[in-house]
């Protein structure tokens, strides 16, 4: 398996200059930092922490995602995904970026929010009869997810009777929470979100393997790669581990040169949905008011998400020319899947005629490297990750590598990574508004807070 490909050169002082690069001494500062974090590292995994590293090992889970999307294949045409955040947004980048439509798999919807009118017209444009339904939440008490799960679970009552049950499956805690309780008592289709393994780190559960497995993507193939990565990420060198060190550099220009924000910039339509998955990864895994001995340090950076060569048309003036607060990666593809050459059929006309007879990979992947040249003139660092080809193990090394990053920046910044305290306030707040039992004073509190305003 040919691996993914980090390039940091233009993250670099000797690139950007030192104003705006990572100097010798950043670097050196970054060694000892990373010794520290390393050491952290090793211990929680000796401990059995950090369980996402882990996740390609888990044979039990994985043959139990297929044997379930083996049984449940051939006999639905349409797979609805009910869930949010974690629980949704890495089955839909790993879905956009290795699905092959029209193989004969069911279409996936995941349907990630509660506006009514979209949630209305897929009750209305699909077919109980032919759809299968997974509901997941690790909590198993998310409200938007619960509230779907009611609706959709009368939606199929009401069309089959109690067959509905064999249009299920439920994706939720081993042992806690309502829809745990709810597929025992109802004997509905269930499989395990692992402890130990948040929303945000559980693509590769049955969380991401079931509908991707329903779907038709390799997930063994992901799998391997995700394996091969976090072999990669294992060791102790920061300049040798990919995680270390492309982590490791873009902590340093965050912390060191005024570099919060960080853009991601697949140039490949098909690893759009990545980038979405990795804003929410990096956001909620480092954005954190206090740090792990409890002090106030409200940091983390900004992510954003970008596409080339689309955003060179819209964002990529304020990347060249804005404030110099921003560090962009950029996702490159050696090998498109497919190609279109473009004619040429105006030789005469110079202003066409160098486009004739190239293909449109050529073009994108010209754009992409003088992006990056004409970023790097501009003394704006970025760096670039690139795929050989855009398969299950390419994208299954891609997921580790964030993830494995996101970890180690984590300990950088001597915060919890793997919590969410202010995502919870939002969910605490919701149901109190909601008239939740137990929540009647903060209902109060924020009544009172309301009707101040
Ligand atoms: O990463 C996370 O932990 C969150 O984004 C959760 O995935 C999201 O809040 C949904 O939670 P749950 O799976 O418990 O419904």
């Amino acid at each position: 398996m040919s691996e993914l490909r980090i390039d940091t050169t233009n993250l670099m002082a000797d690139a950007v200059g030192d104003e705006h690069g990572v100097t010798a001494a950043d670097e050196a500062w970054l060694a000892e930092e990373c010794t520290r974090v390393h050491a952290e590292i090793d211990a929680a995994r000796a401990a059995g922490g950090l369980e996402f590293f882990d996740l390609p090992q888990r044979e039990e889970s994985i043959s139990e995602c297929e044997a379930l999307a083996a049984d449940r294949r051939g006999r639905f045409e349409d797979l609805v995904v009910l869930g949010i955040g974690g629980s949704a947004l890495g089955t839909i980048a790993v879905h956009r970026a290795l699905a092959v439509p029209g193989s004969g798999t069911p279409r996936l919807h995941v349907l990630d929010n509660v506006d009514p009118e979209w949630i209305h017209r897929a009750l209305t444009e699909l077919d109980p009869k032919t759809t299968l339904v997974n509901v997941i939440s690790k909590s198993g008490g998310t409200a938007e997810t619960a509230s779907q799960f009611l609706i959709f679970r009368n939606w199929l009552r009401s069309a089959l009777g109690d067959a509905y049950r064999d249009h299920l499956v439920v994706t939720t805690d081993v042992e806690k929470g309502v829809l745990r309780k709810i597929a025992r008592a109802e004997k509905l289709a269930s499989l395990p979100v692992p402890d130990g393994v948040g929303g945000r780190f559980s693509v590769l559960t049955p969380v991401g393997l079931f509908p991707l497995a329903m779907t038709g993507v390799d997930i063994r193939g992901v799998l391997a790669g995700a394996a091969a990565m976090a072999e990669r990420c294992s060791i102790g060198d920061p300049v040798a581990n990919p995680a270390y060190r492309h982590g490791g550099l873009m902590h340093a220009l965050e912390r060191r040169k005024g570099k919060p924000i960080h853009v991601l910039m697949p140039y490949a339509q098909a690893l759009l949905d990545l980038a979405d998955w990795f804003r929410q990864l990096w956001a909620e895994s480092l954005g954190k008011r206090l740090d792990r001995d409890g002090n106030e340090v409200f940091v983390g950076p900004t992510p954003v998400k970008a596409l080339g060569a689309t955003d060179q048309h819209s964002q990529l003036q304020l990347y060249a020319a804005g404030p110099f607060d921003k560090v962009l990666t950029f996702l490159g593809v050696d090998t498109f899947r497919d190609d279109v050459p473009i004619p040429n059929d105006y030789p005469e006309e110079e202003g066409f005629a160098y486009l004739g007879g190239k293909s449109l990979a050529t073009l994108l992947d010209a754009e992409r490297r003088g992006t990056a040249v004409a970023l790097t003139e501009a003394k704006r660092p970025n760096s670039t990750i690139q795929f050989p080809t855009i398969d299950a193990g390419s994208v299954g090394e891609f997921l580790m590598l964030m993830e494995a990053q996101t970890a180690y920046v984590g300990g950088l910044l001597n915060i919890d990574a793997f919590d969410q305290p202010g995502v919870e306030a939002s969910k605490i707040a919701a149901y109190a508004l909601l008239g939740r039992k137990g929540y009647e004073q903060r209902r109060a509190e924020i009544e009172a807070r309301l009707g101040g305003g």
